[in-house]
C-alpha cells in the first residue's frame, strides 16, 4: 500500500521506517528544510537504536523515500499518517496548530480519496474536528476524507522492537472499510509475517498482539489514559518510597511484592526521580486540561503530577544533607536523557537537577552516552566528558540521575580513587547499597532503608 508520513519527528520516523519495512511504499515529509536536508542525504536526526540501519535498508531497497514536498507526499499516497508535534501550550492543553495546517494542507492538495490518521497524540475530539478542517478546505468538494486514529505506544529507546511486538493495535475508525485498510496496514505484524530488525530473527515468545477497533474518540482517549495511568503508577511507587525511607521499609522489597499480583503488575513500580521525556508529563498535563474542559475533576492526576515534580526536591534534600553547603563543590552527574537509549533530554529530570545545582553554586562535569550535545545546547557551562572517570575526578559527589547500564558497570576501586568525597547519590536505585558500601562509598538512593550513610 501507498502510505504518506507527514511529520519526521521521533513517531514519524520509527512509524514512517517500520511500516516501510514490513512491505509498504512510504513517503515522509516533513516542513523543516534543514531536517530534510539531514534525512535526504542518509543521516538521521536523533539517537533511538536500530532505526539508522533499518532507515538506511528501507531506502535501499526504495520502499521508503524522503521528500521536502508535502503536495509529492499527499499526492503519491492513499492513506496519510499525521505525526507532527503536539507540544504543550503554556494552559497545558495541547497545541494543535500543527495538525490543522496538515489538515489543510492535505484538504488543498488532494485529487483522490484518502485515509486520514492521527498518530501524534491528541486529546479526544481531535478527530471530529481533523474531519470538518479536511472537509471545508477540500478543494475539488468531492474529494473524500475518512479519518482515523491509530495511536502509537512505542517507548523511545526501545520504539521499533515496540512497533514489531505490540501488545495491542488500537484503531479509531469512523467506517468499516477505514477498519478493513488498517488491518490490511498492520497484517504483517498481526500475522507474525516480518524480518524483526531488532532481534534478527531471534525474537523473543510474544502473545499475539490484539486489534482493538474502537470509535475515534476511544481510541483518542486510551493514548491519554495509558500514559496518564503509568504516570500514576510511576508517582505512586515514589510515594512508597518516602514512606519506605520513614519506616525502615525497602521500596524495591515493596513494590516487588505489590506487582507480582497480576491485577496490579510489576511494571512501572520503579521509584526514584521520576518520570520525563515529551510524552508521560506533556499527556498528564493535556488529559487533565481535557477533563477540565468538560468539568470532570481529574484531581488524581493533578496529584501525580505535584509528586512527580517533587522527586527533584526529594534528591535535593539527599544532596543538602551530604554537602551541607553546595556552593564550589564540584558535583559530577552520570547521565542526562529523561531515560536509557536515547539522546532526548526534553522534561528530562536532569536538567532541573541542573538548574537547582547550578542557581547554588555548583560546579558541574556531566556524562551520557548520547545526551551531551543537546544538553550542552542548553547549558554550554557545565564540563562534559564521555568518560565517567573523569567525571568523577576530584568531585565531592557523583549523582546517578539516568539508568544507562553502563553506570552499573564502571570500576567502583577506580571511581574511588579519583574522588575528592566519596559520595555516590543514586537517584535511580541502581546499584547495590551494600556493594557501595564496601568499596567505601558514602551512599544513598531512594526508599531503601539503610542505605543512607
Ligand atoms: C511513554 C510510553 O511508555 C509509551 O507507551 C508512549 O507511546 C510514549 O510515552 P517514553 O516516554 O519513551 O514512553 O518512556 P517510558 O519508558 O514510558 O518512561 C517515561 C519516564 O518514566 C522515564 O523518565 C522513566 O525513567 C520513568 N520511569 C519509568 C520511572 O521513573 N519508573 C518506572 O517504573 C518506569
Amino acid at each position: 500500500m501507498k502510505l504518506a508520513v507527514i511529520g519526521c519527528g521521533y513517531v514519524g520516523l520509527v512509524t514512517g521506517g517500520c511500516l516501510a519495512e514490513i512491505g509498504h511504499e512510504v513517503i515522509a515529509t516533513d516542513n523543516d528544510s534543514a531536517k530534510m536536508a539531514v534525512l535526504e542525504a542518509g543521516r538521521v536526526p536523533i539517537y533511538e537504536p536500530t532505526l539508522e540501519p533499518m532507515l538506511a535498508s528501507a531506502r535501499k531497497a526504495g520502499q521508503l523515500r524522503f521528500t521536502a514536498d508535502p503536495a509529492e507526499a499527499i499526492h503519491a499516497a492513499d492513506v496519510i499518517f499525521i505525526c507532527v508535534g503536539t507540544p504543550p501550550r503554556e494552559t497545558g492543553a495541547a497545541d494543535l496548530s500543527a495538525i490543522d495546517s496538515v489538515a489543510r494542507m492535505i484538504a488543498n492538495e488532494a485529487r483522490t480519496p484518502k485515509l486520514v490518521i492521527e498518530k501524534s497524540t491528541v486529546p479526544a475530539q481531535t478527530g471530529s474536528n481533523l474531519k470538518r478542517a479536511l472537509t471545508v478546505y477540500g478543494r475539488s468538494g468531492g474529494t473524500l476524507f475518512r479519518v482515523a486514529s491509530n495511536p502509537e505506544f512505542l517507548r523511545e529507546g526501545t520504539a521499533i522492537g515496540d512497533f514489531f511486538h505490540p501488545d495491542r493495535i488500537v484503531v479509531g475508525i469512523e467506517d468499516s472499510a477505514s477498519a478493513e485498510q488498517l488491518r490490511e496496514i498492520y497484517a504483517p505484524i498481526l500475522e507474525g509475517r516480518f524480518s524483526c530488525p531488532v532481534h534478527s530473527g531471534k525474537c523473543p515468545p510474544a502473545v499475539k498482539p490484539e486489534f482493538l477497533v474502537t470509535t475515534i474518540a476511544s481510541a483518542e482517549l486510551i493514548k491519554h489514559a495509558s500514559n496518564s495511568f503509568l504516570g500514576l503508577k510511576i508517582s505512586y511507587a515514589n510515594v512508597l518510597s518516602d514512606l519506605c525511607e520513614k519506616l525502615d521499609g525497602n521500596v524495591e522489597e515493596v513494590t516487588r511484592a505489590v506487582g507480582l499480583d497480576p491485577r496490579i503488575g510489576p511494571h512501572f513500580l520503579k521509584a526514584g526521580l521520576g518520570f520525563g521525556g515529551f510524552c508521560l508529563p506533556k499527556d498528564i498535563q493535556a488529559f487533565m486540561h481535557l477533563a477540565d474542559s468538560v468539568g470532570v475533576d481529574f484531581g488524581l492526576l493533578r496529584e501525580a503530577e505535584r509528586v512527580n515534580r517533587q522527586r527533584i526536591d526529594r534528591l535535593m534534600e539527599k544532596v543538602h544533607h551530604f554537602l551541607w553547603v553546595i556552593k564550589d563543590k564540584q558535583i559530577g552527574l552520570l547521565g542526562l536523557a529523561f531515560k536509557p537509549f536515547t539522546d532526548d533530554i526534553r522534561l528530562a529530570p536532569a536538567l532541573e537537577v541542573i538548574r537547582r545545582l547550578i542557581a547554588e553554586g555548583a560546579r558541574l562535569r556531566a556524562t551520557d552516552p548520547e545526551a551531551m550535545e543537546r544538553t550542552r545546547a542548553l547549558f554550554p557551562d557545565i564540563a562534559y566528558s564521555a568518560d565517567p572517570y573523569e567525571v568523577a575526578r576530584g568531585a565531592d559527589a557523583l549523582l546517578l540521575l539516568t539508568e544507562w547500564p553502563a553506570y552499573k558497570k564502571l570500576d567502583w576501586a577506580r571511581v574511588h580513587k579519583e574522588m575528592a568525597r566519596r559520595l555516590i547519590i543514586d537517584a535511580r536505585n541502581q546499584l547495590d547499597p551494600l556493594e557501595m558500601r564496601l568499596h567505601g562509598f558514602e551512599y544513598d538512593s531512594f526508599g531503601r532503608a539503610g542505605s543512607r550513610a
